[in-house]
């Protein structure tokens, strides 16, 4: 049978034509796999780095305050952001990624910065962009773990989840500091949080 005859039946060209359907779908799901897995990376990346920031700010923090509540539980906030890191690196490994390390020299010296400001600052702002920050942090947590979910990285959502929660409970913390400060009304309105 001639070649030509074969591909003009109508069975091979619905083959071919189906064939080429499935190419595209498949191309569709592998292209949209790895902009969720580029989202996801490029989050943890953000948090990875923001995570080191946070902690030496911390770190300043409860160092620049005399001993009471307030400054134990600040150590126990710094404590908690380096495992968020230790957690956020290893998502990254498991994502054959690795942090960005323009970003991470950048949010040391931000962290270094702010934490050496504490000292000089007083009490209220401190506390006050503290909480403010965290907000930020369950946001991105929460959205990371979108993106997990999509991927089907069922243990990756439930830990980024627990770390949502946990910035939550430090947001909470500032914001009960804070509450019925002189200034709070001031910096609610020109800033928006609490
Ligand atoms: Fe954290
Ligand atoms: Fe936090």
């Amino acid at each position: 049978m001639n070649l030509i005859f074969i591909d003009r039946l109508p069975f091979v060209r619905y083959i071919r034509h189906a064939s080429s359907l499935f190419q595209d779908k498949i191309l569709q799901y592998t292209l949209k796999v790895q902009t969720t897995r580029e989202k996801l990376i490029r989050i943890l990346q953000n948090a990875h780095a923001g995570e080191c920031a946070a902690a030496f700010a911390y770190r300043g923090h409860w160092m620049s305050l005399k001993d009471s509540p307030e400054k134990t539980r600040i150590k126990e906030i710094e404590a908690e952001e380096w495992d968020h890191r230790r957690r956020v690196g290893g998502w990254l490994e498991k994502l054959d990624a690795k942090p960005n390390k323009i970003r991470e020299k950048i949010f040391w010296s931000i962290g270094r910065t702010l934490g050496t400001t504490c000292f000089l600052s007083g009490w209220f702002m401190p506390m006050y962009f503290a909480g403010r920050l965290e907000s930020q942090n369950s946001v991105e947590y929460e959205e990371a773990a979108a993106f997990a979910r999509e991927l089907g990285m069922h243990d990756c959502v439930e830990d980024l989840l627990d770390m949502a929660r946990v910035e939550v409970e430090h947001e909470l913390f500032f914001h009960e500091t804070v509450a019925g400060h002189r200034l709070l009304p001031i910096m609610r309105r020109v800033f928006g949080w609490s």
